[in-house]
């Protein structure tokens, strides 16, 4: 089955990430059709600033690789590779009515953060209709945040569908709403929007400040702990099996131990996982020309399958 993701090259990778989203998609690309691009046209709704966009996406890019993401198991490309997405993105333009555009929360929320309103904002959800039904995937998984995007593309699918016959195939989303959620160093949402994050890249200094950061309550050193309510637990049992967690448990219930040396414990846990991809993460990142062969080869793969779809459209539409 064909599942296609986006990603957005923005900001440093965290724990919430990975096990909300890509520990998901390292298990699919070993079962599934799986077509992953870093959205970089995407991106330039939100940075305009060439070199931090370039590093942006060579970083996004290096870091889904060391994670695991294998461009020979998956199509895995840059966005910008594959231009026949621009040219749908026209086209599908003249089958999306302004009130569809205007009904997105997306939009209206980013104005209300302080974005500009300019055209590539408001037409945000067309190009992302665009990546998705050149390649024609059944699921699309995507945040909740994202489901209207989805429901623009089925519409616009089936307006153009309506006009020329079934030309595309309407995706499915598949959301992430059972997932369980991932909490930050202050008990809410892991997010890079709040400031809570455990980054997954990032110096181990870093990473241990962003450790020590969580939040736990004063219970004393001597004393039990309530595991259950501890956000340090809530993090660390997602390296543990259910032996391991049982044996934080009693730790917890025994007293003796106090919050500094759970944490010490986490942060061994998250270098010790993430172990060979922060390694394999600082040789990628290092080796553009790696990179770019990494991203070519993909790029040509979904270049096929967009040109051959393409070839249908301008049939239809007179091009
Ligand atoms: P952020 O909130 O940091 O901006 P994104 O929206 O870029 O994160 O997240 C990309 C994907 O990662 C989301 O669609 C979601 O599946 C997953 N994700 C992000 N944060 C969490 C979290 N705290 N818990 C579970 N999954 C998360
Ligand atoms: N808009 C998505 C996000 O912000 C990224 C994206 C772009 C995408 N094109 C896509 C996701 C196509 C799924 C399918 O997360």
């Amino acid at each position: 089955m064909r599942i296609l993701t986006g990603i957005q090259p923005s900001g440093n990778l965290h724990l919430g990430n990975y096990f909300g989203s890509i520990k998901a998609m390292l298990e699919a690309q070993d079962k599934e059709d799986m077509f992953i691009f870093i959205a970089d046209y995407h991106a330039m709704t939100s940075v305009q600033d060439g070199t931090k966009l370039y590093e942006n996406k060579l970083k996004a890019a290096a870091a889904f690789l060391a994670l695991g993401i294998d461009e020979n198991k998956c199509t895995f490309w840059l966005q910008s590779d594959v231009k026949e997405v621009l040219e749908l993105y026209w086209i599908l333009s003249q089958f999306t009515p302004m009130g569809l555009l205007e009904r997105a929360h997306s939009f209206k929320d980013k104005i209300a953060k302080g974005l500009n309103a300019n055209h590539g904002l408001f037409s945000y959800p067309v190009l992302m209709a665009a990546d998705i039904l050149l390649f024609e995937p059944k699921l699309v998984p995507v945040g909740k945040d994202q489901v209207q995007h989805l429901e623009i593309t089925r519409d616009i699918a089936l307006k153009f569908n309506n006009e020329f016959g079934e030309v595309f195939s309407l995706p499915e989303a598949l959301t992430d709403e059972f997932l369980a959620v991932v909490v930050g160093t202050d008990g809410a949402k892991m997010s890079k929007s709040y400031n809570n994050t455990i980054d997954l890249f990032t110096e181990e200094k870093t990473l241990k400040k962003q450790i020590s950061a969580i939040i736990t309550d004063s219970t004393p050193l001597e004393e039990p702990k309530e595991w259950q309510t501890c956000n340090v637990f809530a993090l660390a049992k997602l390296f543990l099996d259910e032996a391991g967690q049982n044996e934080l448990k009693t730790r917890y219930g025994r007293g003796g131990e106090g919050y500094g040396h759970f944490k010490m414990y986490l942060n061994e846990l998250v270098l010790e996982y993430f172990k060979e991809a922060r390694e394999k993460f600082q040789k990628l990142v290092n080796d553009e020309k790696k990179l770019k062969e990494i991203l070519e080869f993909g790029a040509e793969k979904a270049s096929k399958i967009a040109k051959e779809k393409m070839q249908t459209i301008y049939a239809k539409i007179g091009l």
